[in-house]
């Protein structure tokens, strides 16, 4: 019986299309079933053969075969189609909770952080910070700042120079001079800068670092600068930190003194950072030398003025206990990481 033979052929079909788990096999029953040469429309060509009262029922059969067979092809290929979904959403599933990859960081150079520190404790005391340029007049290095024409620091040993006039500045003191030409007083000034001297060892490079300090004003003398530079000294390194000045001589300066500090490692006892003596040089200062003011056009009998030089990498070596100056120019990420 043709009934029996659909049956059949359903029932086998509806079996596979079950045991089906992926789009391939879904399309091969389709193929094997309901194709051109499919085994249901076999069925409906043999109705050629069939009598004429028959082929209705056949054609029915074929129709309700059909449509039983699509119903469960098109369940199952949705059945699959989720399944597909539900595995993508778990493999591509992301644990938002998970930590990334720590990235580097860079940071700042230890003698940027050190001259920065060395400005905010000086802007802290009102003091402005001012730039001058690194290719200097030999008057404004030299001559305005009463250093006399037969100075060994002039001599080419000593500085680099670029003509006979023109030179790389050897010191930041040379601001001094553009502002007091420029600038009515009160002044209050520190003027950070590269400066450049033909030296090259442990504690000296051709290039460096300074920081300029000036105060213009009509009463200043030797005890403010003593108490601005034990100020500055208490906050760069600790409360406890004891300033000592030594007399000294500075032909921008009379009179000038060298400044030395409590020594930051030992407190004063005596270590290898201060040769034993417990105290450390850090810098220069002095009463702002009348010559100077004159040549700036600044009247010494209505005006006083300070000043002190404090260099960069020397302040960093001291505080960060560095015994060679070079380790802070040579970009090694080792060393530098350390100073973070
Ligand atoms: N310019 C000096 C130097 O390079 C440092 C210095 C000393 C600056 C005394 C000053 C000062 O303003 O008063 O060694």
């Amino acid at each position: 019986m043709i009934s029996e033979t659909i049956d059949g052929i359903v029932l086998r079909c509806i079996e596979e299309t079950t045991c089906a788990d992926d789009m391939q096999k879904i399309n091969v029953i389709k193929v094997k079933y309901l194709g051109k040469n499919g085994e249901i429309t076999s069925v409906l060509k043999s109705i050629k053969d069939a009598t004429p009262e028959e082929r209705p029922k056949i054609g029915k059969l074929v129709n309700d075969a059909r449509e039983k067979v699509e119903l469960a092809l098109s369940k199952r290929e949705n059945e699959i189609k989720e399944q597909i979904k539900k595995d993508k959403l778990i493999s591509e599933s992301l644990d938002v909770t998970l930590s990334k990859k720590r990235t580097e960081t860079g940071g700042l150079n230890p003698l940027s952080i050190i001259k920065n520190d060395i400005l905010d404790i000086f802007i802290g005391m009102g003091f402005e910070v001012k730039d001058g340029p690194e290719i200097e007049f030999e008057y404004y290095n030299f001559t305005a700042l009463n250093i006399p024409k037969d100075h060994p620091s002039r001599n080419s040993s000593d500085t680099f120079y670029i003509s006979d006039d023109l030179l790389l500045r050897t010191q930041t003191s040379a601001v001094q001079v553009h502002v007091m030409k420029t600038q009515k007083p009160p002044i209050r000034i520190v003027c950070p800068g590269k400066v450049y001297r033909p030296d090259d060892d442990a504690t000296h490079s051709p290039m460096f670092q300074q920081i300029e300090g000036l105060v213009i004003d009509k009463r200043v003398t030797l005890s403010d600068l003593k108490s601005i530079l034990d100020e500055f000294a208490k906050s760069f390194f600790s409360a406890s930190t004891k300033v000592r000045f030594r007399p000294s001589h500075f032909p921008f300066t009379e009179p000038s003194v060298e400044v030395d500090l409590s020594c930051n490692k030992c407190g004063g006892a005596g270590c290898n950072l201060c040769k034993r003596t417990g105290w450390i040089e850090l810098l220069g200062a002095g009463v702002v030398h009348p010559n100077v003011l004159i040549e700036c056009g600044l009247d010494p009998n209505e005006y006083k003025g300070i000043a002190f030089g404090i260099g960069v990498e020397r302040a960093a070596m001291i505080k960060f206990g560095v015994h060679d100056m070079r380790l802070l120019f040579d970009n090694d990420i080792r060393i530098l990481k350390q100073f973070r």
